[in-house]
């Protein structure tokens, strides 16, 4: 059934977002102008041509350099602003942003260049459109402990901004553990903490997410259903896991939505959320996300409802603001 208005009217909170992944074809090319940078495509068109993938990396690659043109503050600022003003016609009402500051430090930007930019907006979206927010620091998981250690540096003047810290990128061959000192650390400062396991990765990684870095979520978590124990453990810790369907099927998680596992993850207790990854790249926000999947494995309202209502109690949002939501 056509549940598409139901779905629009939800108030939701989106728990699962790349600010850089939210970067649509048309800002980027204004932005490498104004900057004076020449992109490797000639047109929107062609760019947008370019976002077909057969796996995480292959979107890794064009994710990083997409992110290259990105170098002043307002560069920062009208990335996030755009974004936000693009999720408030899909009705999220609270949004929890990872942003990669390795893939900015490496080039050369200033660590408080990125931050100063996004907060601007995450404040000004706060007062004017009324989206509150949570801002994520991720680390890159292809490169080491000691470039997280640097990095976690670099955030300590900003750490009253900054909510909680993620790790990301490719996963494969970077399992947790090659993080679990850098995270605890994090810990010790207050930190929440949350990891990308089990996208492309194996259950093992799920594992190691839970017990060596002791994550306060799990983002994808879709192999976890590959194992019983695990998912026994994720029901029993009422885990939530930030889920993202088009992401999933972009980039061959899925070989077709038909087939995604939402349905066996609320079947199996589990405290599933839709999400939109990184929406410039996989074609779709939150709205599209949820009316993809509905179609796909046909989601009644229940589903529906119980998805967006974990996002919100799963969310890191105040309680006072999570009575608001829901
Ligand atoms: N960085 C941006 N999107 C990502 C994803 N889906 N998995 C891992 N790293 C990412
Ligand atoms: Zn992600």
């Amino acid at each position: 059934s056509d549940l598409s208005s139901f779905i629009a009217a939800l108030p939701k909170a989106e728990l699962h977002l790349h600010i850089e992944g939210s970067f649509e074809p048309e800002l980027m090319f204004a932005i490498a102008e104004r900057n004076g940078i020449r992109l490797p495509y000639g047109s929107v068109e062609e760019l947008r041509s370019a976002y077909a993938f057969n796996n995480l990396q292959e979107f890794l690659d064009i994710y990083y350099q997409g992110m290259n043109v990105l170098q002043k503050e307002e560069d920062y600022y009208d990335l996030t602003i755009a974004y936000l003003k693009r999720i408030k016609a899909d009705n999220v009402r609270h949004t929890e942003i990872f942003w990669d500051p390795q893939g900015h430090l490496e080039r050369g930007i200033p660590f408080s260049t990125q931050i100063d930019g996004i907060l601007r907006a995450l404040k000004e979206g706060e007062e004017t459109l009324d989206i509150s927010y949570r801002l994520i620091m991720s680390f890159l998981r292809h490169l080491s402990e000691e470039s997280a250690f640097d990095t976690l540096a670099e955030a300590e003047p900003y750490l009253q901004e900054i909510y909680a810290i993620g790790l990301d990128s490719s996963e494969t061959g970077h399992p947790p553990e090659k993080f679990a000192r850098v995270f605890a650390a994090c810990k010790d400062k207050g930190l929440k903490v949350t990891a990308h396991a089990g996208e492309e990765g194996p259950a093992e990684y799920v594992w190691q997410a839970l017990d060596l870095i002791k994550v306060d979520r799990i983002d994808h978590g879709n192999r976890s259903l590959e194992d019983p124990e695990l998912v026994k453990r994720l029901a029993a810790d009422q885990q939530v896991l930030t889920v993202c369907p088009l992401s999933n099927l972009k980039l061959c998680v899925v070989s077709d939505l038909n087939e995604h596992p939402v349905p066996a993850m609320l079947n199996a207790g589990l405290k599933a959320t839709i999400n939109s990854d990184d929406p410039a790249y996989f074609g779709g926000y939150m709205n599209d996300n949820l009316n993809a999947l509905q179609q796909a494995v046909n989601l009644d309202q229940r589903q529906l409802v119980t998805l967006t209502r974990n996002a919100i109690d799963g969310s890191w949002a105040t309680e006072e603001r999570k009575q608001v939501l829901r």
